[in-house]
């Protein structure tokens, strides 16, 4: 087949005037270098002929799209591999985790495998964005799908997505990860640690739910409420300290610690939690056990 295919360049290669670009690929005959979609493969890492395990200088175009000999001699024919959506899914998938296994490992169990995503569907071979587009066109390309999140990622508190190089794989792996929802770290709140390791700890004193799930109180995808908060305090405190000893519901007035009279202070009244317990990511201070310091 090899030599059928040389012999078949070397043949198209006197029709081609000499110095063209890619003179030596059949598929360019026809293909023309100069249009957009081949000009944005061969300035891509899959184009270059120096990087000794692309596809241009493995097997030229077909290195992704096959010999396609039927197709050399008869352009009506298809050629091996189009990777149109009519061919099978696997196929299509099976020629690129051939030379990228490593980057998609965890690709079979994933949940984008499983809803029978194309690897092109994302990493269009023939886009001159290829393949790192700025950050905005990642995450529309990924709202293009999963448009339930426009509407969490317009709240007012958020992660500057899509700015600088902050986009959705900052916290997910697209081709799958051994975490839920594909996060990119093992442990709940890896993930979060990789930019907020200050919270990492360990604090002498820790709050709990800190320690389990950033998530009980804060939303990743984006909130209406300051700090990303899935709720405001004291609710958000509520969900958990119904019965600590001084009053929950501080809108009672009464029972407060330190509080002689028993009407309260505006400075408590109402007022947010964490006016006297700042510390709730847990405390480095010797008395800071009620994480009031
Ligand atoms: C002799 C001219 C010619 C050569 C050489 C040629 N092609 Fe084509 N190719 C065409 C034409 C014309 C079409 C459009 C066919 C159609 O629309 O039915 C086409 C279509 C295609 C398509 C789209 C097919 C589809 O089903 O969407 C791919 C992919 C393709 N060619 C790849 C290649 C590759 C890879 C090579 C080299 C191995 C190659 N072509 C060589 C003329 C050529
Ligand atoms: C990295 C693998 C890869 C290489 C190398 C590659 N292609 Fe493609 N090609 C694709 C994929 C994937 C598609 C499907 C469309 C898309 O997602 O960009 C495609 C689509 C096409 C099409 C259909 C065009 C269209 O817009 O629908 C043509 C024609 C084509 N390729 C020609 C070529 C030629 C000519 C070469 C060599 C210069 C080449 N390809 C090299 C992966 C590749
Ligand atoms: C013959 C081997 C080969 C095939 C087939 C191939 N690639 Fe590649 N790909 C490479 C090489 C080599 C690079 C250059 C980067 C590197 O050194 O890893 C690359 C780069 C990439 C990159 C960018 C990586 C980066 O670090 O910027 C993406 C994304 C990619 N390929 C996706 C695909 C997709 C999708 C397909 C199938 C349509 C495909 N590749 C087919 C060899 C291949
Ligand atoms: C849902 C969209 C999506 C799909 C489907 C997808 N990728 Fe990716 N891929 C991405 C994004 C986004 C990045 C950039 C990730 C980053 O910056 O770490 C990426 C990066 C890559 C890279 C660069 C390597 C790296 O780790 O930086 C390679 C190679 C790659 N993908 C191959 C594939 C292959 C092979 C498939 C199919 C099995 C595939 N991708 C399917 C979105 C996707
Ligand atoms: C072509 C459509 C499509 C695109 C594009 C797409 N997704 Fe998905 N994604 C899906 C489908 C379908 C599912 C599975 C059903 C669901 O959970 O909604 C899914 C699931 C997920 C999940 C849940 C994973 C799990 O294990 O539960 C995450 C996280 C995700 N996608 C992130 C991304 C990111 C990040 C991007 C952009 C790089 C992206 N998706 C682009 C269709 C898409
Ligand atoms: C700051 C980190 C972060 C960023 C950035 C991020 N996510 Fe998430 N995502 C999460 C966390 C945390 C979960 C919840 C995991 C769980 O259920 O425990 C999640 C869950 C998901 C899920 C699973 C379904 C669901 O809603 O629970 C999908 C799909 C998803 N994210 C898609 C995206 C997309 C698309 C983007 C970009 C627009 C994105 N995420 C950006 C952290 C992030
Ligand atoms: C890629 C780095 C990165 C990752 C991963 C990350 N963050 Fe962030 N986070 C940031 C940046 C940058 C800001 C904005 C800081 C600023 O505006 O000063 C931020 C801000 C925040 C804020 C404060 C928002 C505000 O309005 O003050 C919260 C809460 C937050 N992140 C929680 C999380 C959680 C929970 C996770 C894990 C699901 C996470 N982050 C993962 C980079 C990251
Ligand atoms: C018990 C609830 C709770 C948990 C759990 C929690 N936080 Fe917070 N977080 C808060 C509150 C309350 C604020 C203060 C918001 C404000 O100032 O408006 C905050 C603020 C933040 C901020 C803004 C900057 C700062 O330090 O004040 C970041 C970043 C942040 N949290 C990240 C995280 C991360 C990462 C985790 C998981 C390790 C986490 N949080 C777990 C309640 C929590
Ligand atoms: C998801 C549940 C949950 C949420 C939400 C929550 N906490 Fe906690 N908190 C706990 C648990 C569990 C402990 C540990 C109790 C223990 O060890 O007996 C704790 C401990 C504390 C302590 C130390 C009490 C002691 O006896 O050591 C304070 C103070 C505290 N939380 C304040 C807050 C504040 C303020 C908020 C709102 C910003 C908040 N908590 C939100 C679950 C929660
Ligand atoms: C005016 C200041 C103030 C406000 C506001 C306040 N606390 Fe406290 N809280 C304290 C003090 C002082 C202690 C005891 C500290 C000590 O013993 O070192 C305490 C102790 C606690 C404890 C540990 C005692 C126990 O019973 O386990 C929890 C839990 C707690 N507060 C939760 C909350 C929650 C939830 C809110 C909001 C609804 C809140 N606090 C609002 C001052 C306040």
């Amino acid at each position: 087949m090899a030599i059928r295919r040389c012999a078949f360049s070397l043949a198209l290669m006197l029709l081609i005037p000499d110095g063209a670009p890619g003179v030596e690929e059949p598929c360019l005959l026809c293909h023309r270098a100069e249009e957009p979609a081949q000009q944005a493969l061969l300035a891509s890492p899959h184009g270059s002929l120096a990087h000794p395990r692309s596809p241009m200088a493995v097997g030229g175009c077909g290195g992704c799209h096959g010999e396609s000999l039927a197709h050399l001699r008869r352009p009506t024919e298809s050629p091996d591999l189009a990777f149109s959506a009519t061919e099978a899914l696997a196929r299509r998938n099976e020629r690129c985790l051939e030379c990228h296994r490593d980057a998609a490992l965890h690709w079979p169990a994933s949940a984008h495998a499983r809803a029978e995503l194309a690897c092109h569907d994302c990493h269009s071979a023939h886009e001159p964005s290829f393949p790192r587009p700025s950050a905005d066109i990642r995450v529309e390309a990924c709202l293009g799908c999963h448009v339930e999140l426009r509407g969490a990622l317009a709240r007012p508190f958020n992660h500057p997505l899509g700015t600088g190089d902050f986009d959705c794989s900052a916290c997910h792996d697209p081709h799958g990860a051994f975490e839920r929802a594909a996060l990119r770290e093992v442990g709940r709140n890896e993930t979060c640690y990789r930019c907020h390791a200050d919270l990492r700890g360990p604090f002498l004193w820790e709050h709990r739910p800190v320690r389990e799930n950033c998530g009980d109180c804060h939303a990743a995808h984006g909130s209406i409420h300051p700090g990303m908060l899935t709720a405001r305090a004291p609710f958000l405190c509520q969900f958990c300290h119904l019965a600590q000893f001084h009053p929950s519901t501080l809108y009672s007035g009464t029972g407060l610690p330190g509080e002689s009279r028993p009407s309260g202070s505006a400075f408590l009244l109402g007022q947010n939690c964490m006016n006297c317990h700042p510390a709730v990511h847990g405390s480095n201070h010797p008395s800071g056990a009620r994480l009031t310091r």
